[in-house]
């Protein structure tokens, strides 16, 4: 089972601002909606509560230390590493979509998961912005770059694909 991020980023490493997103770029989420599709997400709890309600056409697994905690349409777990047991458990059932999951967000639970994470797939969009949660500072060098694409509208950012080459 590949264990990947996927995110967005600012330059300045800014994911998000009064648990919302900072940015309008449609084409990303297109893109995340494309590529997670099917397959499990997981999430911390600020980042469910910031959509309001499950993504469709994936099994959502919710991240929270809240006891008794629970959401329609969405597995509760205290740790992500039990939200990966599940996920892998599922995979050994043969579920389709299990091959790989997706940790969606936002900064603490990436921060949370980092050592367990093989692949990122991060967006950085080239400026600064104003914000509270952040992406957590990592190291280039533990990471082999497999995909990049540069994008200018409406501002400029890339697409980037990382595959984790070492753990530090
Ligand atoms: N740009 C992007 O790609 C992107 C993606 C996702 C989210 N975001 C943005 O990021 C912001 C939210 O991120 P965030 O860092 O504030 O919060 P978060 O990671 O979404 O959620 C944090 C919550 O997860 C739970 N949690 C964290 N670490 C845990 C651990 N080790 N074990 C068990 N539970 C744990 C806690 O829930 P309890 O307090 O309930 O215990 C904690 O309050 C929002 O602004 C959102 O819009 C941006």
């Amino acid at each position: 089972m590949i264990i990947s991020a996927f995110g967005a980023m600012a330059q300045n490493r800014v994911i998000g601002k009064d648990n919302d997103l900072v940015w309008d770029l449609p084409a990303d989420l297109q893109r995340f909606k494309r590529m997670t599709s099917g397959h499990p997400v997981i999430m911390g709890r600020r980042t469910y509560e910031s959509m309001g309600k499950p993504l469709p056409n994936r099994d959502n697994l919710v991240v929270t230390r809240q006891k008794g905690y629970s959401v329609r349409g969405c597995f509760v777990f205290p740790t992500v590493e039990a939200a990966l047991e599940w996920c892998r458990k599922g995979e050994a059932e043969g579920r389709q979509g299990f091959e790989e999951v997706f940790v969606i967000g936002g900064g603490e639970i990436w921060k949370a998961s980092w050592s367990l994470l093989d692949r990122l797939y991060l967006t950085i969009i080239h400026r600064d912005f104003e914000g509270d949660a952040f992406f957590p500072e990592f190291d280039w060098k533990e990471w082999r770059e497999s995909f990049r694409e540069d994008h200018s509208d409406p501002m400029p950012y890339t697409y980037y694909t990382l595959e984790r080459i070492s753990r530090g």
